[in-house]
Parts: structure tokens; C-alpha cells; sequence
């Protein structure tokens, strides 16, 4: 069975993720998105949100499970029997830092693959930073998220 991982902070997760994961999701039996737990970062939704969220805006994708993972990517996927790691690239300015990320989980774990995905020209500029800008400014997001995800940020916009 082909399976890969899409891992992400995915705070909140956006159209543009949804994007990646529809077209992802036809090229393998199953797509894993795996949110991260990352000590380092305060989220402004908690990660059973995250989850809940992600499990609402891909309920239409039938071969893909949303998880979670704390500590290395690479321990993750090999726990899950994987060897594919799915990234989606907006534009130049991610390329650099997901290109040293992808080589150094290589070094370290040579049989993982890393592939990228080019988001969709309509997606290019649709960032989870830039929705939670937007959204503390009272700006309308509801066509760059899924409508749970533009419902949901209402009530958090007070802490962004
Ligand atoms: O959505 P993000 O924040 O760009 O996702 C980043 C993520 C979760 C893919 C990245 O931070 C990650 O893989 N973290 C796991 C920790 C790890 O493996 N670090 C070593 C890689 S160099």
C-alpha cells in the first residue's frame, strides 16, 4: 500500500492545504496529515481543534486520516511504515527553507523521500499567518478556509 505523510503546524489549516491534500490524496492509497506538537510555538488553536478542524474540512477526501505527532518528522513516518513525505511550495521564498529541511531529514533518514507539491496559482498567497492577520482585523477570510475553519476563528480572533 502507497501511503505518505503531509505534515504541518496547520494552525489553522487553510484552502490551500486542502488543495495540496485533494490532489496528494489521488496519488497514493493513503494520505496522512499529521499535525505537529511543537513545544516551541504557542498555536492559537490547541491541537484536538487542529485535529477536529483538518477531520471537518476533508471529511469529502475518503482515503485520508489526520493525526498528530510530537519529536522528529522522520520517526514519525517511519512508525507509520512510510516512506513519502508530501510538502506543498507557494513560491520561491518557502523553496530555501524547505530545501535544507528535506536534505537534512535525508541525512538522516536516506530511504524517506520528501516531495513537493506547487500550490494552485489561486492559493500562492494564502498563508495560515496571514489568515489569523486578517482575521484580527475583522478581514474576510471565508473564501481562502474551509467554513468550519472561518466559524471557528471568530471566536478565537480575540487572542490572535
Ligand atoms: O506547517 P509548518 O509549520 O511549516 O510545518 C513544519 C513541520 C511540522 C513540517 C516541521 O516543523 C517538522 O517537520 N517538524 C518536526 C520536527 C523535526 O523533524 N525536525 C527536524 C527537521 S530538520
Amino acid at each position: 500500500m502507497r501511503s505518505a505523510v503531509c505534515p504541518g503546524s496547520f494552525d489553522p489549516v487553510t484552502n490551500g492545504h486542502i488543495d495540496i491534500f485533494e490532489r496528494a490524496s489521488k496519488m497514493f492509497d493513503v494520505l496522512i496529515v499529521a499535525v505537529f506538537h511543537n513545544p516551541n510555538k504557542h498555536p492559537l488553536f490547541e491541537m484536538e481543534e487542529r485535529v477536529a478542524l483538518l477531520k471537518q474540512a476533508t471529511s469529502h477526501i475518503p482515503n485520508i486520516k489526520i493525526d498528530s505527532f510530537s519529536g522528529l518528522l522522520n520517526d514519525y513516518v517511519r512508525k507509520q511504515d512510510c516512506k513519502v513525505v508530501v510538502r506543498g511550495l507557494r513560491a520561491l521564498s518557502d523553496f530555501e527553507y524547505e530545501f535544507q529541511r528535506a536534505l537534512l531529514n535525508k541525512k538522516v533518514a536516506s530511504e524517506i523521500e520528501t516531495v513537493f507539491m506547487m500550490t494552485s496559482s489561486e492559493y500562492s498567497f494564502v498563508s495560515s499567518s496571514g489568515i489569523k492577520e486578517l482575521a484580527k482585523f475583522a478581514g474576510d477570510i471565508s473564501e481562502l478556509v474551509p467554513p468550519c475553519v472561518a466559524k471557528a476563528i471568530v471566536q478565537h480572533a480575540h487572542k490572535i
